[in-house]
């Protein structure tokens, strides 16, 4: 079979260290790949370029939380729930197959299965019975009396069981952005996609929180012309910004704002801009928490259109349903402009009655009546790891009060960009592929953003002489002290040297050579343009500084 962009880059990803297969010396398993020396600080380049958007440009701040993760936030998130798919197995050969991968998008499930229109993809028997499957990865925290938990399915809801904390730090204002990066764990049904389906992936999020009743952006007028790449399922259409929001094609601002953000900061990374779009999900495709999402999708030429970020307007979904689920208060304040005295009824929980009633729960159960907002004094029930639990009247009491409040609670909306490293970092080497001849020669080239790349500079003396060889280290250990990543390379001939540094995608080579000796200069090579020019040596660092930074 002739191989493929895809093929080729994974071949060059593996001989050059940027990425192997995991476990491979005991066969390997699909969903999971090693970064390698070049991969590890090429993905750590991506991220920080991340960083530099969300927490510079766009002022975020940023956690850190378990990727373990208790039942108890993801029974409330509702993935513990809803986070499946489609399953379907072969009686056969006992393959298992994610439906949507063997059934065409437009014939309805059942009736294709029932009526035998889908075969195993391995051994053509008919295929039956579909049933949901959860993808996450359970586990056990501790044991004997050991707590169910998952291997989180994303970082965000790490930020929405903080949020009380992160408001405060906030000065309890909105709208403010939080984000993470790190793993998330997906047990995919059948992934066959290599590197584009993991089971391990890192995630980078942001969670904005915003007022209900004020979705727009500080930022927003600095970028309101500006285009954005909408594809609307026919065809793909340039908008601008503004009109895309004044149109309603984009419900809000804030969801906007975070789309030019995201088209930005792909297009400073290295992603050809004719290779990128934002597609709206159907009202059908929309994860169960969101209510408006769009995917960056990324062209590739073996997988076609792939999401790579999914930038959803999550609304009150998640905070809504912590403070429902552990009773902690969740709310922000909108401010009167003066303190309003208002009646406020809370309840009194009946510890007496209670206890016996619910024993081991009565302490969840107290802290959820403390903190609720009474709208039925009749009726008081409260949500317990997803079981709706009545309390009988004789269990509490309604208290009135008068008290003074600054301003009005609510439930603050989010709006969270979602995006996938893995697979941001393997289009990039796509996008940045480049191959041909050179004087019979065969070569591959990345031509990657100085900012991305993971070597920066080569570093090399023409020919074997200590001469060379100690201005050579001597500019290596500079560069390296000002913070600039090298790789010091004498062996081979120069043309050699400069190809396998163009195949790592090294945007500049220095190259020391007798008129260094005389006039204490270099040579500094261009990767794309093969152009050189010389500088001296003490001007080496500014000048690549301003280059790859
Ligand atoms: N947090 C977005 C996702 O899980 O896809």
């Amino acid at each position: 079979m002739p191989q493929d962009i895809y093929d080729k880059i994974m071949m060059l990803a593996k001989r050059r260290g940027f990425i192997y297969p995991s476990f491979e010396i005991y066969g390997g398993v699909a969903g999971f790949y090693d970064y390698g020396p070049l991969g590890s600080q090429l993905k750590l380049n991506i991220e920080n370029l991340w960083r530099k958007f969300y927490l510079l440009k766009d002022n975020c701040i940023e956690i850190i939380t378990p990727t373990i993760t208790l039942h108890e936030v993801l029974k409330a998130s509702g993935h513990v729930d809803e986070f499946t798919d489609f399953t379907v197995d072969c009686k056969k050969c006992k393959q298992s197959y994610k439906v949507e991968d063997v059934i065409d998008d437009d014939i309805g499930i059942e009736a294709a299965l029932k009526e035998n229109k889908v075969k195993c993809p391995n051994c053509g028997t008919n295929l039956k019975d579909a049933y949901p499957v959860n993808l996450m990865f359970s586990t056990k925290i501790g044991i004997g009396s050991a707590r169910d938990a998952f291997l989180r399915p994303e970082t965000a809801q790490g930020i929405f069981t903080d949020f009380h904390l992160l408001y405060r730090y906030a000065r309890e204002k909105l709208p403010f952005g939080v984000v993470q990066i790190g793993e998330g764990y997906r047990n995919e049904v059948s992934p066959r996609q290599g590197i584009i389906r993991l089971r391990e992936f890192s995630m980078a999020e942001a969670e904005i929180f915003f007022d209900p009743k004020d979705k727009t952006h500080p930022n927003f007028g600095s970028i309101k012309n500006k285009e954005l790449y909408l594809f609307d399922n026919e065809k793909e259409i340039k908008l601008s910004i503004e009109k895309a929001v004044k149109t309603k094609v984009i419900n809000n601002q804030a969801l906007a704002y975070y789309m030019y953000l995201t088209q930005d900061f792909l297009m400073t990374a290295g992603i050809d801009p004719k290779k990128f779009r934002f597609r709206k999900h159907a009202p059908d495709e929309l994860a169960h928490y969101a209510t408006e999402c769009w995917d960056a999708e990324i062209f590739s030429e073996r997988f076609g259109w792939i999401e790579c970020v999914g930038i959803a307007d999550r609304s009150a979904y998640d905070l809504r349903s912590h403070i429902d689920s552990s009773g902690t208060d969740m709310y922000a304040l909108r401010k009167y402009d003066n303190p309003k005295t208002v009646e406020v009824k809370k309840i009194v929980p009946n510890m007496g009655k209670l206890g016996p009633l619910f024993k081991g729960e009565v302490g969840m159960i107290k802290t959820l009546l403390e903190n609720m907002e009474v709208k039925d004094t009749k009726k008081i029930s409260v949500n317990l790891d997803g079981k709706t639990i009545k309390i009988p009247n004789e269990c509490y009491k309604i208290t009135e009060t008068k008290e003074k409040v600054a301003g009005e609670k609510f439930v603050p909306h989010v709006i969270e960009p979602s995006y996938g490293i893995d697979r941001i970092l393997y289009c990039l080497i796509e996008h940045n592929y480049h191959e041909g001849k050179k004087k019979e020669e065969e070569y591959r080239m990345l031509k990657f953003n100085p900012i991305i790349a993971p070597i920066k500079i080569g570093v090399l003396p023409l020919i074997s002489d200590e001469r060379l060889i100690k201005i050579a280290n001597e500019i290596d250990r500079n560069l390296r002290d000002a913070g600039i990543t090298t790789y010091y390379d004498e062996s081979g001939s120069i043309g050699r040297r400069y190809a396998r540094m163009d195949e790592v995608g090294t945007p500049f080579c220095i190259t020391i050579d007798h008129d260094t000796l005389k006039n204490n200069t270099v040579t500094i090579r261009n990767r794309d343009t093969t152009k050189q020019i010389r500088i001296k040596i003490d001007e080496i660092t500014s000048y690549l500084a301003s280059k790859v930074n």
